[in-house]
């Protein structure tokens, strides 16, 4: 666990501090929005089994292709959810939150 703890730290003051106030705002908008269903941070198992936690999701997606489909409103793939939308802002924000996740 502590190790855990210092490789985090490690992780967190090689990001610019920008970069950090950024994905933690990321953060927060996923904790509002997504994590109803996901598992938005770096542990733990989605409330929705059936949803993808957002560690897989940051392994798998490319970036461009995420930012997309915030723009537009991810619709595909999320039966009984609200449509979305993300301001230009808040997409760099929550994608600086998954490349946190990605781990670089
Ligand atoms: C009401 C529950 C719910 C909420 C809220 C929700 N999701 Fe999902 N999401 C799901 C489920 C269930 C799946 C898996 C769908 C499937 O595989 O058929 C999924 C899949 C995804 C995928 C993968 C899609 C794919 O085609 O592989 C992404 C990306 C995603 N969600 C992003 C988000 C983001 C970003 C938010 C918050 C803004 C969010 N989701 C909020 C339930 C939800």
């Amino acid at each position: 666990m502590r190790a855990l703890a210092i490789s985090i730290l490690i992780v967190a003051s090689c990001l610019s501090s920008a970069e950090a106030a950024s994905a933690k705002r990321g953060l927060v908008l996923a904790k509002e929005r997504c994590s109803a269903c996901h598992a938005v941070t770096g542990h733990g198992a989605s409330p929705d089994i059936k949803a993808p936690t957002f560690r897989r999701i940051a392994g798998q997606w490319p970036v461009e292709q995420l930012q997309e489909a915030l723009a537009e409103g991810i619709v595909t793939g999320h039966p009984g959810m609200p449509e979305f939308t993300f301001s230009p802002r808040e997409i760099d924000d929550f994608l600086a939150h998954l490349r946190r996740l990605r781990g670089r």
